[in-house]
């Protein structure tokens, strides 16, 4: 599935110390990526206006905002409305705030795509059995997968890693977003594990979350482009 056609299925993350910044990397990716990708660090900085911004900045891309909503469904559903005038394509929530949680979610926002984040990639084997989640890590996220999307999500986040298996638990109508990508030979930053984008399509994934290997470039409007390039 690639519904950001003409557009690449690339989701900017603008995680960038100032606004000025953020609106500059959207603008030079605006008519590349299909997406950008607004998280806790601008949105809890500059707010909607700032959103809004970056929204002017890159008008023919979807705003994907990565708030990962995390509370009771009233105030998920609250939260939801709250951010709706932003028109968002995607809105994240963590699918361990349990289906009511999901399903409130769903139904105060059916414009957006809800994402379920399944369980944090910086979590590990032990970190997940001290929180108190049963299995290994790959059955908790296809359990918190199945969960999401019979409560509403129609888009999951998950790792390059996950995505096969999570594309055979969920079928092909929900969106699979995954960050840790990487194109081959750039560095890897903080992440573990990543793959290059390529890949990750044809496991499975409709939308690649790439951030440090464009807003870090020289010129990130020629990084995104030869991204991009390798992907039509
Ligand atoms: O710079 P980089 O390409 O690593 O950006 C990754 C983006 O994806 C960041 O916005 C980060 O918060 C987000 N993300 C992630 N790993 C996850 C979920 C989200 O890196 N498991």
């Amino acid at each position: 599935m690639n519904g950001f056609a003409p557009l690449a299925p690339i989701a900017v993350a603008l995680d960038g110390p100032d606004l000025q910044t953020v609106t500059g990397w959207a603008s030079a990716v605006d008519g590349i990526a299909g997406v950008v990708k607004v998280g806790l660090e601008s949105y809890l900085r500059d707010g909607a206006a700032g959103v809004r911004q970056i929204r002017g900045a890159a008008p023919r891309a979807a705003l994907f905002l990565d708030l990962k909503l995390h509370d009771i469904p009233a105030t998920v559903a609250g939260a939801c409305r709250s951010v709706a005038g932003l028109e968002p394509s995607i809105l994240t929530v963590h699918a361990s705030g349990g289906a009511a949680m999901v399903a409130a979610a769903a139904a105060a926002l059916p414009s957006a795509r809800i994402a379920a984040v399944t369980v944090l990639t910086s979590l590990s084997a032990v970190d997940i059995a001290r929180i108190g989640l049963n299995g290994d890590p790959r059955e908790c996220v296809l359990r918190l997968a199945r969960l999401a999307v019979d409560a509403g999500a129609t888009a999951l986040v998950c790792s390059p890693e996950e995505v096969a298996s999570v594309r055979a638990e969920v079928g092909p109508q929900v969106l699979l977003i995954t960050p840790g990508v990487r194109p081959a030979g750039a560095a890897a930053h903080d992440q573990q594990r990543v793959a290059t984008p390529e890949q990750a399509l044809a496991d499975g994934s409709d939308l690649l979350v790439i951030g440090r290997p464009i807003t870090g470039a020289a010129d990130p409007r020629a990084a995104a482009a030869e991204i991009a390039a390798g992907l039509a």
